[in-house]
């Protein structure tokens, strides 16, 4: 099978980049925003108003259908939480929020777990090694390495801190289109998958478990949830591979 990866024109990074700084933006200020008695659908209000206002769309929103401009997903959810009005942060809490902005023909998707109020240690570690694991992972993402070599660096280092990666949900190339070739996944497959490039730009986003690595869907079919009902944490960066190492646009 051929695979098309499309390596990015300096001109179409200007856009990524762009694009980039937007995601950043939401996540630092729905970071700033989240207390307990929150709902989750005020942080996705605020997330679709600060979009609108740098004249870009929530790329997420009619995606495959999806309901909201975020993924706003608690403690046991993996990914792909529907924000709701009767879903009310509480102290303790772990609190993924993945976003993605397209502007000017292009994307930026990124995601990071907050804490809300005091959490356990237990989750603190969780959520520290799923952010290192990220870096871990982008670290790998250099010229003339592969695919392989990402997800390698990303499930050693959330096992080694003795917990699990998902397997179900990967990351991928992130660029015209929301989700392009390749797939990245978390956890090494056998496949070393494609050689990396100066101009190709990725979404790295690993989703690390306290307890088992199996999730499912819950039934409104977008909340993804751990099989044990144990916490998850998610981090992710859209990210330009350069001649000169890897770039964090988000
Ligand atoms: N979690 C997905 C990602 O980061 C995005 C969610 S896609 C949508 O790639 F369907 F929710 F829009
Ligand atoms: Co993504």
């Amino acid at each position: 099978m051929v695979r098309m990866i499309e390596i990015k024109s300096p001109d179409e990074i200007d856009k990524m980049v762009e694009c980039g700084r937007i995601t950043r933006r939401v996540l630092d200020e729905l970071g700033a925003a989240v207390r307990p008695g929150l709902s989750t659908l005020e942080l996705d209000e605020m997330a679709e108003s600060i979009i609108r206002a740098e004249g870009a769309e929530p790329a997420f929103k009619g995606y495959f259908g999806y309901p909201a401009t975020i993924c706003a997903s608690i403690n046991c959810e993996v990914v792909h939480g529907i924000p709701r009005r009767d879903k009310i942060l509480r102290e303790g809490d772990i609190l993924s929020i993945d976003v993605g902005v397209r502007k000017l023909g292009f994307h930026g998707d990124a995601a990071r777990t907050f804490p809300i109020g005091r959490i356990s240690p237990e989750a603190r570690r969780l959520m520290d090694a799923c952010r290192a694991s990220l870096e871990a992972g982008v670290a790998q993402a250099v010229a003339n390495n592969r695919v392989e070599d990402i997800s390698r660096a990303i499930q050693s280092v959330a096992e080694k801190a003795g917990f699990s990666v998902v397997r179900e949900w990967v990351g991928h190339g992130v660029g015209r289109n929301l989700h392009e070739d390749p797939q990245i996944p978390n956890f090494v497959t056998g496949k070393k998958g494609p050689v990396l490039e100066p101009g190709m730009t990725l979404a790295i986003e690993p989703m690390v478990n306290e307890g088992t690595y199996k999730t499912e869907i819950l039934e409104d079919r977008w909340t993804v949830v751990t099989v044990d009902r144990k916490l998850s944490a998610h981090f992710e960066d859209s990210i330009l591979v350069t001649k000169n190492g890897p770039k964090v646009l988000t």
